[in-house]
């Protein structure tokens, strides 16, 4: 059991109780102890860019993938990645061996989540003296987090969620660059806020003219008449690696696929609606901002590419984890 109970009274750690294993610039350290120096640019600015993935039986799923989408989120703001694909590659296997162990357990987690972990890469530009200027930072630092995997519950995938609209005319921009994955998120953050304030789990981000472009920290898509409608890259998001493989397992079920703009009043008029993200697979949504989606329940397309995706992704190896009855 490597995962480490931080008490959320230890006067050390401003924390709260903390579980997962850590590494920094490849030395692998207790969780309660793993810090960065307040010079570090990702924490005075955000100047970073990360990843999450995740494992199914323990092996990283789309890792090639992941770590394309890094190499390219550092090429946008102009950071040398420290160390090559495959050192990344080996660094986060190792920490998700270290981290195996028994979990608590989770009577509501979805079970084909439970003992997996997901990985949190992230690369800052590093520490330097205090100042915009890239230049001067010295040397990049590379944080990896593993932390057992905290997907949605059950109940989610079976009743759906509901999601809030946030941005739009008039309101604030979402700042940085939509398709680098960097750690420049108070647009996100303030996001996800609204939509907690009014108990939805997911925020959807509105552009100017009042798209919906994706979710805070997912892609969005629509489904109408049988076919999927999801907004193209070139709208201004983030290519996630879910949202690929999804429209991978349309191409192979048949189900036409037209990646164009999605007004919100689109999506609220839609017969379903789902969110694809790493940690949630495709989680459907019923309701957006007050409006009931189609049935108000899981659609039937929304269904059937969900278990395509479980098939595919954790199926074969763990055929008890197919949900039946999801
Ligand atoms: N976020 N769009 C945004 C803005 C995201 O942050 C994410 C993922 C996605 C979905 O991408 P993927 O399918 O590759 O996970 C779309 C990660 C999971 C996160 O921040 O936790």
């Amino acid at each position: 059991m490597c995962h480490l109970l931080i008490s959320s009274h230890d006067p050390e750690v401003k924390i709260p109780t903390v579980i997962g294993t850590v590494s920094i610039d490849g030395l692998v350290v207790p969780a309660g102890e793993a810090r960065v120096s307040v010079f570090d640019r990702g924490f005075l600015h955000g100047d970073s860019v990360y990843e999450v993935v995740r494992t199914y039986d323990l092996a990283l799923f789309e890792m090639g993938a992941h770590l394309a989408r890094l190499a390219s989120s550092a090429e946008r703001i102009s950071l040398r990645l420290p160390w090559t694909a495959d050192r990344f590659d080996r660094e986060v296997r190792r920490l998700v061996e270290v981290s195996r162990g028994a979990d608590a357990p989770d009577p509501v987690a979805a079970p084909w989540n439970l003992g997996e972990r997901s990985v949190r890469i992230v690369v800052t530009r590093g520490s330097g003296e205090l100042g915009l200027d890239p230049g001067l930072a010295v040397e990049p630092t590379v944080v990896l987090i593993a932390v057992p995997l905290r997907g949605p519950p059950l109940a989610a995938y079976r009743d759906g969620i509901a999601a809030w609209p946030f941005g739009g005319h008039g309101a604030p921009r979402r700042g940085g660059d939509p398709a680098a994955k960097t750690g420049e998120h108070l647009f996100h953050v303030l996001a996800v806020r609204e939509a907690r304030a009014h108990g939805a789990q997911e925020a959807l981000l509105l552009d100017g003219a009042g798209g919906v472009t994706e979710g805070a920290s997912s892609n969005v898509f629509a489904v109408r008449g049988g076919a999927l409608e999801t907004p193209p890259l070139g709208v201004g998001i983030l290519a996630g690696v879910t949202r690929a493989v999804v429209l991978d397992i349309a191409g192979r079920l048949g189900i036409q696929v037209r990646e164009r703009p999605l007004p919100l009043a689109e999506l609220e008029s839609a017969d379903e609606a789902f969110l694809t993200s790493t940690v949630r697979e495709v989680l459907p949504v019923v309701r957006v901002g007050v409006r009931p989606i189609g049935s108000a329940a899981p659609g039937p397309v929304t269904r059937r590419i969900h278990a395509a995706f479980r098939e595919a992704a954790g199926g074969g190896h763990n055929p008890g984890k197919v949900p039946a009855s999801v």
